[in-house]
């Protein structure tokens, strides 16, 4: 299987961006454990941020036919991007939604999501480990072996 992990904005600031919310794990840190990650279970994988949502979208375009699913963390664009959730509905692509934090604990604001609707399914309040648990639903979603 291949798969994408698209990241939205202010994801690059990882590490040093509000720790204690969001941990002291740095982006880069993460892709590495996802790239060894999907070398053990034997899967191909593309890393991506941006912090523009037209560039996200257009990543989520140019996933189909290409990738077989998607993990979105789409940052704060999760409560505002009704654009990202149509992006979804149009490539037929499974995503998954990923947020380091429980937005769910967080501020009423975040509670709202474009993207549930839209996904197989949220991961959300694991920290970095989220990100190797995503990638662990996507392949369980796609009948891949782990
Ligand atoms: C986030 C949660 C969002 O509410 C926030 O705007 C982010 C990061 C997370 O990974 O916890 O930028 O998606």
């Amino acid at each position: 299987a291949s798969m994408l992990i698209l990241n939205g904005p202010n994801l690059n600031l990882l590490g040093q961006r509000q720790p204690e919310v969001y941990g002291k794990t740095t982006l880069g840190d993460i892709e590495t454990r996802c790239k060894a990650h999907a070398q053990a279970v034997g899967c191909s994988l593309l890393f991506s941020q941006s912090n523009h949502e037209g560039a996200l979208i257009d990543q989520i375009h140019a996933a189909k036919g290409v990738h077989d699913g998607i993990i979105l963390n789409a940052g704060a664009y999760t409560h505002t991007s009704i654009a990202l959730m149509d992006a979804i509905a149009s490539v037929e692509l499974p995503v998954i939604e990923l947020h380091l934090s429980n937005i769910h604990a967080r501020e009423a604001f975040r509670h709202k999501s474009y993207i549930a609707p839209v996904a197989v399914g949220q991961i959300c309040g694991f920290g970095a480990h989220g990100y190797i648990l995503a990638m662990d639903a996507l392949l369980a979603h796609l009948g891949a072996a782990t």
